[in-house]
């Protein structure tokens, strides 16, 4: 089974993608497929609410946009998401929402593709803001009929400065025991039918 894991940092190699790897590694090591995607250097479009992916046959947006190319596909290909994301000003980065918006709205007009896959948030901030970004990346899993796993903590951790957040260390414990959570869901799951 494959887990998709994605940075919606701006930032290459920042606190997001170490948090967000940092689940992979753990998913990696109980035998799945992982593969990390950063935004970083991915100028993703917004959404331009044009309908235009309800008017073709294949899951895709139809917008020119070679950053966003290959996305979609990773979405249907995998089984888990994570979606990490640091605040900006108590929220979502917009790299993250136009992912999300588009990816969102595509599934809807598919078939839901994203219907039973396994989702998690993960929110790094320096100070304040997490719970603000956790709900709004979980709001969407759960609007488009994901499941949710849990760990000890909500998803957050700590750091500014890039490599910080490996110094948060209940963070990154709350960030291990999601991705064996995941691990173990998406095990039950897949002894079961999907559709
Ligand atoms: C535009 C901007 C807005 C930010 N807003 C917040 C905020 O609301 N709360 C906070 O604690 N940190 C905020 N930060 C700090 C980042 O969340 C923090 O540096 C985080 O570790 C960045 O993650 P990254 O290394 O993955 O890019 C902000 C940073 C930037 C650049």
């Amino acid at each position: 089974m494959k887990v998709l894991g994605i940075s919606g940092s701006p930032r290459s190699g920042g606190n997001t993608a170490i948090a967000v790897q940092t689940a992979l590694d753990v998913l990696a090591e109980k035998g799945f497929q992982t593969e990390l995607l950063s935004l970083a250097g991915r100028q993703v479009k917004p959404c331009k609410g044009c309908g235009g992916c309800s008017k073709v046959e294949k899951p895709r947006c139809v917008q020119d946009d070679p950053a966003f190319e290959g996305i979609i596909e990773k979405f249907i290909e995998a089984d888990g998401i994570l979606v990490g994301s640091p605040v900006y000003f108590g929220s979502a980065t917009p790299e993250t929402m136009a992912m999300l918006d588009r990816v969102g709205y595509v599934s809807r007009h598919s078939n839901q593709f994203l219907r039973r896959k396994v989702g998690a948030a993960i929110a790094v901030a320096r100070r304040a803001g997490q719970n603000f970004t956790f709900a709004q990346i979980n709001y969407f899993f759960l609007l488009s009929e994901m499941i949710v796993p849990g760990s000890t903590y909500w998803n957050i951790a700590f750091g500014r400065k890039p490599g910080e957040v490996a110094d948060d260390a209940e963070g990154i414990e709350t960030i291990k025991t999601l991705a064996e959570n995941m691990a173990w869901l998406m095990n039950k799951l897949n002894d079961t039918i999907r559709d």
